[in-house]
């Protein structure tokens, strides 16, 4: 089985640009293939790792309910379990070292947790044939359940240099233990530092956090975002891909 890390934490602290060079690191210092999972609705993982996606769980499982829905013939009398298989095969985009899937946004009330458990069941399977999975998730706590969370062998929990930052980041710590979700280790890293911040560190590992490391604010990440290009193509050099490998390294992925 696949070794998962998840992202979690307050929006815009930079959880997809740490999950796609999280995804970067695990090709260059692990091993392949690793699965990318953008699981956040407004998804945009693809963009932090310069790949582009033509169909999500979402669209494909509103076509697979139309096909129900409108009586038409199933191709060669498949279950619509079978079409989905199917279809979740064609929604994956394969790229140099690792594959991509995306959840996307389902229509209709309800659909949210549909789609959630829907992710949560082919990425557990799909992960068979993954050394890594990377799951990155929406802002917030929503996506926390019991229900629709996969075992996590490594949640990074993405904090801002902010108090408010590292308070989210301690109200997800504690309910990870409230719902006893399985997830094996969970770290923060606070992201986007800057001078003098250095006191929310001390702060965070107050209120019993396990802090893994700190990752600078970053001009050539303003700088890619700028001129559209993905975070993942970042240089090694750069200062926030020196500060994430690090931390990946301390952190002894397996
Ligand atoms: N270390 C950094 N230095 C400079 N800019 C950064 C850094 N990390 C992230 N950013 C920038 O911060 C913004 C938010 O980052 P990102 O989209 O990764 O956050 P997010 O937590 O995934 O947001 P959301 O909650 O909306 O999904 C982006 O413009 C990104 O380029
Ligand atoms: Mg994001």
């Amino acid at each position: 089985m696949a070794f998962v890390i998840a992202l979690a934490g307050k929006g815009g602290t930079g959880k997809t640009t740490v999950a796609g060079l999280t995804v970067r690191y695990l090709i260059e210092k692990r091993k392949r293939p690793v699965l990318a999972v953008d699981a956040d609705p407004n998804s945009c993982l693809n963009e932090a790792l310069g790949v582009d996606v033509d169909a999500t769980i979402g669209t494909l499982r509103e076509e697979s309910l139309e096909l129900i829905r409108s009586g038409t013939e199933r191709p060669g009398g498949m279950s619509m379990e079978q079409i989905f298989d199917y279809q979740v095969q064609q929604a994956l985009v394969e790229s140099n070292g690792f594959d991509l899937i995306v959840m996307g946004r389902p229509e209709g009330p309800g659909c949210y947790c549909a789609a959630n458990n829907i992710i949560r069941k082919y990425t557990d399977s799909l992960s068979a044939s993954y050394h890594y999975v990377v799951i990155d998730n929406e802002a917030g706590m929503e996506h926390l359940s019991r229900k629709t969370t996969h075992t996590v062998n490594l949640l990074l929990i993405i904090s801002d240099p902010s108090v408010k930052g590292i308070q989210t980041a301690k109200r997800i710590d504690a309910l990870v233990d409230e719902l006893q979700l399985e997830i094996g280790r969970r770290v923060v890293i606070i992201n986007r530092f800057t001078e003098g911040a250095q006191e929310l560190e001390a702060l965070a590992k107050n209120t019993g956090l396990m802090v893994a490391g700190i990752i600078p604010q970053d001009p050539a990440i303003a700088q890619a975002d700028l001129q559209g290009k993905p975070a993942c193509g970042l240089p090694n050099d750069s200062i926030a891909v020196k500060a994430l490998f690090g931390i990946l390294d301390a952190l002894n992925i397996p």
